[in-house]
């Protein structure tokens, strides 16, 4: 069965939809950036002091090719995913992809007291998030199978839009013989 996988900005709220989401529907929740975690041993900031961006957008689109395989599960990405165009079409290809859309002033909102985001470590995070929004909403867009407006609404009522917009085969509970096994659910 395909993953159901959530993509778009930091802050907008593709962990916490996500992890709901999957409770929901009984399905393995799996978050790429804390099996990236996880694995390398260190937390993302670490990986981008040591490595660079680059460095951490190899390891990144490495993991997304091996998690984006059919599981059954609902996957969050991380959001500069889509910088990758092979990663883009596997995404695409592979699973039910939902574009969590949020504006500036919501992202800001939520990530203004942030200091775990390697990338809004600059003297105006807020025009960070401005040109990071610029650059990558048409990328969320052209990845992605639907999108929804995420920012001041409860998460239920995001995970209710979710739900609405599933395709059949993808809005029955659980996993399916034949899902691979998830084995990095968080
Ligand atoms: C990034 C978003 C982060 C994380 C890293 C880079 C980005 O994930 O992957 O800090 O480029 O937008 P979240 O979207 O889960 O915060």
């Amino acid at each position: 069965m395909r993953n159901i996988i959530l993509i778009g900005m930091m802050g907008s709220g593709k962990s916490t939809v996500g992890r709901r989401l999957a409770s929901v529907l009984g399905r393995p929740f799996v978050d790429a950036d804390t099996v990236l975690e996880r694995r390398c041993g260190v937390p993302i900031s670490t990986i981008f002091e040591l490595e660079g961006e680059a460095g951490f957008r190899r390891r990144e689109a490495q993991l997304i090719a091996e998690l984006a395989q059919p599981a059954g599960a609902v996957l969050a990405t991380g959001g500069g995913v889509v910088l990758s165009a092979d990663s883009r079409a596997l995404l695409h290809r592979e699973g039910f992809v939902v574009y969590l859309q949020a504006s500036v002033s919501d992202l800001w909102q939520r990530l203004r007291r942030d200091r775990g985001r390697p990338l809004l470590r600059t003297s105006d995070p807020r025009a960070r998030i401005e040109a990071l929004v610029e650059q990558r909403d048409p990328l969320y867009r052209d990845t992605a199978h639907c999108v929804i407006t995420t920012g001041r609404q409860p998460v239920d009522r995001a995970v209710n839009d979710i739900l609405a917009l599933l395709p059949a085969d993808l809005a029955a509970a659980g996993p399916r013989p034949g899902d691979a096994p998830v084995t990095d659910a968080a």
